[in-house]
């Protein structure tokens, strides 16, 4: 049977075949099989046909191209969904009086896992992954995903798959009983032959009972999750469901979760997380690009071996690139070396990956000490000391060494590239490659469009990014990029707060309390205050004396203050991994500021402290938008959520922008702009925010 058609035009995304009296649906909506309306219309069809035909005695759900259903379709969630829902599909399965089995490749996930779970047998290719991660998207399963899987995996560890969103590769997920096999045959033969032995019995999760289980190994799966929720409040309504739902009758039990997923859905945890999900597939354009082929890259050679040498040495040893890391001496190469091999041992000790796996991904690791090696890289990456002394003469060596073809990159965090770009006289081969600390672990990657880098090296950048697992933002060429632009104008706000009055301690704590990872002060300890400060020293030139500066920083650098890693900055700390205590002896160097600064004092709230650092993004970012350095306020939203522990759930600073008042905001940015004085520049930010379809 080939492609139908509704009336209202869309497609059913399912083609029918019979053999051996088996009905085999295959889902055909590339490029991942969402499970949009058209796919669940098709199967209700199927199951419609195999109902009525005497001549099937079996069905197989199976994907066409390379994945069974990876999920429900992310875009129909914002809007109201039209019918046949996925609990309608799920119940003529279930109704469907002959035995249904689910083929499963590439990834069964949320909404298709749940479809899955329907089914009277689940097989899988030994590639698969399935799982249930609704909740990274705001949502819950909603299809009765909370109630089939304890009844396969029990409690405690539904309650873990659930609120952990992890992707389970096939042979664990047959082991914890999520699918019933794993073939190493032909997926489509391997189904039919399991449809035929299921010789018409049907066999529903839904009919099994949960496993017993002890309560306590339940509470601690439930505080566990709870831990992890970090403000997420989809965790914690999973675990609600899961909790009220455990003993209740079973179709009692899903309108409690349907219920609980439509509620859900249309909330602004859901909303701000789709944004983002969006903004993510939408940074990788970039117009003009698309007919641009990227080059190949496989060698990778990086100068300097420092945290960021190491750390990206890391990064693209995991995505199976292989690389030479060079620094000027043996002990630098060494440290290096240390710090790779140390983060492999722990990685092993903690079962993240396999002792074979480490050792595969060190085999790929050369270091030397001698430049020449760069001459037979793909790509040369330079992460030496940030100053225009070193990284002139660097670009330099590496414009007359790299083979024709090869790409330069820089890991700059401030340095202006085009200067750079033009010292390597190939400016068309340079890009900024901006990593965040610890550069393995950080998901954001700013790819710095210099004034002349071609647009072939910008495409691979973008591979690259794709191929490490990063989230790339394409920012043009201005001091401190996207990120730490924005960054800079938030700290600094912050400081303009400490100096009137507010403790670093109660601003850390208000922002920590609407969901940044860590405020701006635990920060700066952690990342250590000497970066920021010789950025300081190398403005100060040019820096206007109206311009209000606050000088705690560097009174606290002067005092050899430098943060976590001298055991003292904004806070003291006993044990580098302990938590930062407030400091007497920072809080007088504080108070000598203030003095100094003859401001007068007072005390802020906690939602006051919000509002002012959240607007010193919005509008810092807004002038990046208009001076054309980010492209799209997504791209920005996108950075400041992977690259500076913004949470995903609130979208990102113009997210949360455009869902306020718009008063609110402009009044925020008048108080910044009383708060800094001379030299503010205000963005347009209500046009802007106008503007935004969000
Ligand atoms: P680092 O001081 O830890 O490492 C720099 C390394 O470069 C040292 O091992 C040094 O021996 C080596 N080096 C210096 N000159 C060299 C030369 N001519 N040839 C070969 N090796 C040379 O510095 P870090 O923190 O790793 O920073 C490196 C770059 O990464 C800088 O541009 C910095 O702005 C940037 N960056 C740093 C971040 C951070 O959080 N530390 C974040 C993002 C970017």
């Amino acid at each position: 049977m080939s492609l139908q058609q509704t009336p209202t035009g869309q497609n059913i995304l399912v083609k029918f075949d019979i053999q051996d009296g088996v009905l085999i649906a295959s889902i055909d909506n590339p490029p991942v099989n969402a499970g949009s309306w058209g796919v669940r219309q098709g199967l209700s069809d199927a199951m419609a046909m195999a109902s009525t035909d005497e001549t099937i005695k079996a069905v197989v759900i199976i994907g066409a191209g390379k994945t069974f259903i990876s999920g429900s379709d992310i875009r129909e969630f914002g809007k109201p969904l039209h019918e046949p829902l996925v609990p309608q599909l799920i119940k003529a399965i279930e109704a469907c009086p002959k035995p249904v089995v689910a083929a499963i490749h590439g990834a069964g996930l949320g909404g298709g896992y749940e479809i899955a779970l329907a089914c009277d047998y689940r097989i899988a290719a030994a590639t698969a992954v399935v799982g249930l991660p609704e909740v990274r998207l705001g949502i819950i399963p909603g299809a009765g995903g909370t109630q089939r899987l304890p009844r396969l995996t029990g409690m405690s560890r539904a309650i873990e798959l659930i609120s952990s969103a992890r992707r389970v590769n096939a042979p664990e997920a047959v082991r914890l009983g999520m699918i019933d096999e794993v073939t190493a045959e032909d997926l489509r033969s391997a189904a039919i032959a399991a449809a035929k032995t299921l010789a018409g019995r049907k066999r529903l999760v839904r009919a099994m009972p949960i496993p017993s289980e002890p309560a306590e190994a339940i509470a601690k799966a439930e505080n566990a999750a709870s831990k992890s929720a970090k403000g997420l409040d989809s965790v914690d309504i999973a675990l609600d469901i899961l909790r009220r739902t455990i003993s209740m009758d079973f179709d009692a039990a899903l309108a409690l979760e349907r219920e609980a997923f439509e509620t859900l859905r249309l909330g602004e945890q859901a909303t701000a997380l789709r944004y983002q999900f969006f903004a993510e597939r939408q940074a990788q354009q970039l117009p003009g690009l698309d007919k641009a082929v990227p080059r190949a890259v496989e060698k990778v050679g990086i100068l300097g071996a420092g945290t960021m040498g190491s750390g990206i040495a890391i990064a693209f040893l995991d995505a199976g690139y292989s690389v030479t890391l060079i620094d000027r001496t043996d002990e630098a190469l060494a440290a290096g070396l240390a710090r790779i091999q140390d983060n492999y041992a722990k990685s092993v000790a903690s079962k993240r990956i396999s002792d074979e796996a480490a050792v595969a991904r060190l085999a790929h690791l050369g270091t030397t000490t001698d430049i020449q090696v760069l001459a037979d890289c793909d790509l040369l990456l330079e992460a030496v000391f940030e100053d225009y002394d070193v990284k002139l003469p660097v670009m330099r060596q590496l414009g007359a060494l790299a083979r024709p073809g090869a790409i330069i990159a820089s890991n700059t965090s401030y340095l202006d590239l085009d200067r750079l770009a033009e010292a390597s006289n190939r400016a068309e081969d340079v890009v900024g490659l901006h990593f965040f600390s610890p550069a393995h672990i950080m998901k954001l990657l700013e790819v710095v469009r210099g004034a002349r880098t071609a647009p072939d090296v910008l495409t691979t950048a973008l591979a690259i990014g794709k191929r490490l697992k990063k989230t790339a933002v394409i920012a043009g060429v201005g001091e401190g990029f996207i990120g730490n632009r924005i960054y800079a104008a938030y700290r600094r706000h912050c400081e303009f707060m400490v100096e009137d009055g507010a403790s670093p301690q109660q601003i850390d704590q208000a922002l920590q309390s609407f969901g940044l990872a860590m405020g701006p002060f635990a920060v700066s300890d952690l990342s250590g205050l000497d970066i920021a400060w010789k950025m300081r020293q190398r403005l100060s030139a040019t820096r206007d004396p109206r311009e209000r500066y606050v000088a705690i920083a560097d009174r606290l650098c002067e005092a050899g203050r430098l943060g976590r890693k001298t055991g003292a900055g904004w806070y003291s700390y006993d044990k580098a991994e302990g938590r930062g205590q407030p400091d007497p002896k920072a809080a007088h160097i504080i108070d000598e500021c203030r003095r100094q600064s003859g401001r007068p004092q007072r005390s802020f709230s906690d939602v006051e402290i919000v509002r002012r650092a959240l607007a010193a993004m919005v509008n810092e970012a807004v002038l990046l938008l208009s001076e054309g350095i980010a492209q799209r306020p997504s791209d920005v939203d996108l950075a400041i959520v992977n690259g500076y522990g913004f949470p995903a759930h609130r979208g990102g600073p113009l997210f949360w922008a455009a869902r306020q008042p718009a008063l609110m905001v402009e009044q925020a940015v008048d108080e910044l702009e009383q708060a800094a004085g001379f030299g503010f520049r205000r963005a347009e930010i209500s046009v802007l925010l106008a503007t935004l379809s969000i």
